[in-house]
Formats: structure tokens, C-alpha cells, sequence
């Protein structure tokens, strides 16, 4: 009976850590293609657009606690709340649990931002929304480290695919801040006879 509910909050934890993953990619790779303004009206539907950057972020948010619920209640791990709360308490994988937990109290912290958002202003809570990038790295870190599916293709094709899609949009995203940037000449001002 044991070994069927251990097979059962094990199965739940890697299925919980999974879909939080993908959530949280397709979060953070609607938010940076917001920030590009990748949509436009007449080439996509519409689709990349904030209700849906929430939408996802949230369901990723309730997909975490379903993962870090398995994780606690497994009686093979036999898990309690410091090794769940506090980084490196644990002696199971600390370096990645850890990486895990850092991730979700960031995570936290980027909420309470969002909240705060009216008296903190945009631009402080842009500059702290950064850190997503930081948790998406720290979550992909950690599912490598810990998995006990990190060996199958599949598994690593998904870390593989979220991690160059994200990389691609960053290196998109900070190719038109850097254009944004740089100051554009006049030409005549440059070279007055020339005008
Ligand atoms: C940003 C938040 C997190 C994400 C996106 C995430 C995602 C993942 C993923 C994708 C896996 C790999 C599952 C597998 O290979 O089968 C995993 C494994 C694991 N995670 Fe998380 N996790 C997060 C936070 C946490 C936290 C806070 C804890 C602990 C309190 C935790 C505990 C574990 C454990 C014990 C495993 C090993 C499961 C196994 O061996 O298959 N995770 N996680």
C-alpha cells in the first residue's frame, strides 16, 4: 500500500514539476515577446498579449504548489518543513533543492511587487520583473539537478527547447534595447558643410 501511494506522490511531483516548468517558460517567452512587441495585429492572432502572460504565470504558480505538496507528503523522501522551506536543509540534492526554493521566494517576491506595482512605480517593478530570467534559470538548473528524468530525451528536449527559446528572445529583446540606445546622428550636425 505504501509503495502504491509512494509511486503515486512520486508520479505527481515529477508530473507537477514538469508542467510548472512549461508554464513558467511560456510565461517568461510571452513576457519578453511582449516587451519586443512581437505582436502585431496583422501577423499574429492576437495571442501574445498580458491576460495571457498573467494567466500563465498563475497557473504555473498553482501547478508549484501541487509539485512542492508531492514532494513534502512522499514517504520515500520523508520530507519536513525546514527541508521544504529552508535552502540547504536538506540532505536530498541540497545544491538543487535549494536552487528550487531561492526560485519560488523570488518568485514570491516578484508577486508582492506586482501587487505594490501602484505605490513602487513601473519602472522599479520592470527593473525587478527582471529577475523572472534569473528563477527560469534557477528552475531549469534545478529539474536538471534533481530529476530523476533528466536522462530521457524528452525531458531534456524540453529543457533544450525552453532555454534557447527564452535565449533567443532575451538576445532579441536586448538587440532593441541597445538600438533604442544609441543616439541617432544628424548627418548635417555631423558635418555642417556638408549641409
Ligand atoms: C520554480 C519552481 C520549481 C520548478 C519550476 C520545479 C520544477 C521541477 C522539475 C521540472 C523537476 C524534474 C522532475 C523530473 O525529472 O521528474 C523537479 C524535480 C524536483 N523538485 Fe522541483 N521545481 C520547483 C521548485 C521546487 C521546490 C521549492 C522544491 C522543494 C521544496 C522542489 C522539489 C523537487 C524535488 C524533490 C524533485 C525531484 C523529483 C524527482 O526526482 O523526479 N522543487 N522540479
Amino acid at each position: 500500500m505504501n509503495s502504491i501511494w509512494q509511486n503515486v506522490t512520486w508520479d505527481i511531483a515529477r508530473a507537477g514539476g514538469f508542467t510548472t516548468y512549461v508554464l513558467l517558460a511560456l510565461a517568461v517567452i510571452m513576457g519578453l515577446a511582449l516587451s519586443t512587441q512581437l505582436q502585431s495585429p496583422g501577423r499574429w492572432p492576437r495571442l501574445i498579449n498580458s491576460e495571457l502572460h498573467n494567466f500563465l504565470t498563475l497557473l504555473s504558480s498553482i501547478f508549484l504548489v501541487v509539485h512542492i505538496a508531492a514532494v513534502w507528503i512522499d514517504p520515500f523522501t520523508h520530507f519536513g518543513w525546514s527541508d521544504i522551506l529552508m535552502p540547504f536543509a536538506t540532505s536530498y540534492r541540497p545544491i538543487w533543492m535549494a536552487l528550487g526554493i531561492v526560485g519560488v521566494y523570488l518568485g514570491i517576491a516578484i508577486g508582492i511587487s506586482t501587487l505594490l506595482r501602484p505605490y513602487i512605480g513601473y519602472k522599479l517593478w520592470r527593473k525587478l520583473h527582471i529577475l523572472t530570467l534569473l528563477i527560469f534559470m534557477l528552475a531549469t538548473i534545478h529539474g536538471i539537478g534533481t530529476g530523476s528524468d533528466t536522462q530521457t530525451r524528452w525531458a531534456l528536449g524540453l529543457y533544450a527547447v525552453s532555454s534557447i527559446l527564452v535565449a533567443l528572445l532575451l538576445i532579441r529583446r536586448l538587440w532593441a534595447l541597445k538600438k533604442k540606445r544609441t543616439p541617432v546622428v544628424n548627418p548635417a550636425r555631423q558635418r555642417p558643410w556638408a549641409a
